[in-house]
């Protein structure tokens, strides 16, 4: 095949060299043990969460500058069905019972928006099922297989059985004739877990389908596909091929759903490899400075850039590595969380953009715009879209490297994510997306008053746990889904450190 090497065009405006960190305060949260730190997490966990209780209760988020709220997930409470199980982890006993009362009442066939399956089924089922498995409770189950049956399984009911992207919840019809990747490629680990629990095996078999049916498509590069596809001839529309937001969690299910099943099945994880092998193949690529990240293809146009959603990625293969026992992964995932890692420490905030372009070593980079010379000198990648969502994806990382190694600079790393969080984040009634991390001063940071639910899902739930005692949740016992719900495994595996 031939390859061409491109780069993305556009960069950001570049940001100064100047030093990431303050020795004082430095110095000072080195003293804190582990479980001091878990209880300051806690603690900006409940204050964001008393934030929403106080000004949004019941609506899907919490307008956090502003103490107003917002509805982009149907109105059914996406933040506490998110925060369930957080919740118990925490031991918030007052803020789960009240999370529970609202839980009871939820009625699936009213909304007034089009039920978006994959985020229905990641959040609001996923949150259900991991409380259940946290702590049994016959009100969270009847209202998981209530939402299933009304608003998750009327998106199969298509000519092909492949599920559409929305459902209308008041007449139970799919809706949408375009499907993305990660949407219809990871349903498999809420609705096997969901049978494993009901012992309805139907759930398990619809989802496990589509993973049968895309194995039957044969893509350019082995086993990566594009994102968009097209639902009737169930074929993809392009050749755009990233594992970035589009794609990410169906590479992620794929090991994932291989270990919830015991070992079960075997076509998954072949895909898995499969598409690791070529990620390393095709997709990895090294800059002059040493800096291994992962980029993408446009046909047969490789493309330089990538972004933080990519970071749940190291986490993964170091799973798969260890289960597999394979040193090659082993490296790879390595290099990927050093990679994803350092997109957030060379920003003077401390904060990573959400995307960001480089040259590869095998070019010559004084063919580039000086300012592009220039940020590669300084940072070693190149700023692109310079918002941070509150996103999960590294922390997610280094608490599996964490849990994986033993290795106490990943419970570092992840602290001083927290404090920048602490620093630029943090506004009046929560947390907030902010539009510019190139920014020293908070002040002009760009908060936009919006706190996705997912933050108290995962954000705060990974750095909680990088700090926990590692029998909490512990990765032998547990999956956790794409939003970090964690699905009790029917028969554990080996994947921690033993400490
Ligand atoms: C470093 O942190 C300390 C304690 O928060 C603060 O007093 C000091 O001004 C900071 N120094 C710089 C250079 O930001
Ligand atoms: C439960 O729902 C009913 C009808 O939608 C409503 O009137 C009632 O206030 C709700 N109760 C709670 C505790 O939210
Ligand atoms: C769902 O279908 C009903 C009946 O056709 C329609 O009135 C309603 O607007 C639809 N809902 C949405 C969100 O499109």
């Amino acid at each position: 095949m031939q390859v061409l090497l491109a780069i993305a065009l556009a960069f950001g405006t570049l940001v100064s060299a100047a030093p990431a960190t303050n020795e004082t305060t430095a110095q000072a949260s080195e003293q804190l043990t582990a479980p001091q730190r878990a209880e300051k997490i806690k603690d900006a966990f409940l204050f964001a969460y008393h934030g929403y209780e106080e000004h949004a209760f019941g609506h899907d988020e919490a307008l956090s500058l502003s103490g107003g709220k917002s509805d982009s997930r149907n109105g059914w409470g996406a933040t506490i069905f998110d925060a369930l199980d957080t919740l118990l982890i925490m031991d918030l006993e007052p803020e789960y019972n009240r999370a529970l009362n609202h839980v009871a009442n939820v009625t699936w066939t009213v909304s007034k928006d089009l039920s978006k399956t994959f985020e229905t089924n990641i959040r609001y089922l996923g949150g259900l099922l991991s409380a259940y498995d946290l702590k049994p409770n016959r009100m969270l189950l009847q209202q998981a297989v209530t939402l299933t049956e009304q608003v998750i399984m009327p998106s199969f009911y298509t000519h092909n059985q492949m599920p559409s992207q929305y459902v209308n919840v008041t007449t139970a019809e799919p809706s949408g004739k375009q499907i993305v990747l990660a949407e219809f490629g990871s349903f498999q680990l809420e609705m096997v877990r969901l049978s494993q629990i009901t012992g309805d095996q139907s759930y398990a078999e619809h989802a496990l389908r589509i993973i049968e049916k895309i194995a039957e498509v044969t893509p350019r590069l082995p086993g990566l596909y594009p994102m968009l596809w097209d639902l009737d001839t169930f074929r993809p529309q392009h050749e755009y091929v990233t594992i970035s937001g589009g794609t990410d969690s169906y590479y992620e299910y794929l090991l994932k759903t291989h270990m919830l099943m015991g070992g079960q099945e075997q076509l998954q994880l072949d895909m898995w490899t499969t598409a690791v092998n070529s990620m390393n193949k095709h997709l990895r690529s090294k800059t002059s400075g040493g800096k291994v990240y992962l980029g993408e293809y446009n046909g047969n146009i490789k493309l330089l850039q990538s972004g933080e959603l990519i970071c749940f990625l190291p986490g993964n293969i170091l799973m798969g590595a260890r289960y597999l026992k394979n040193n090659d992964y082993e490296t790879f995932a390595s290099e990927l969380m050093d990679g994803c890692y350092h997109a957030w420490e060379t920003i003077p905030s401390g904060l990573a953009p959400e995307s960001w372009s480089w040259v590869d070593e095998k070019q010559d980079v004084t063919k580039f715009p000086e300012n592009m010379q220039l940020a590669m000198q300084t940072h070693d990648l190149i700023p692109q879209d310079l918002y941070y969502d509150l996103r999960p994806e590294t922390l997610e990382s280094l608490f599996y490297f964490y849990r994986m190694t033993g290795d106490t600079t990943y419970q570092d790393k992840a602290w001083k994510i927290f404090e920048s969080i602490e620093k630029y984040c943090k506004v009046k009634y929560g947390y907030s997306r902010i539009g510019d991390v190139t920014v020293l001063d908070p002040k002009d940071a760009h908060h936009d008053d919006f706190e996705e639910s997912y933050i108290f899902a995962e954000t705060f739930k990974y750095l909680y746990l990088i700090f926990s005692d590692t029998n909490l949740i512990s990765l032998d016992e547990y999956v956790f889904n794409t939003e970090a719900h964690p699905f009790k495994l029917p028969h554990p595996i080996k994947l921690q450190k033993t400490f």
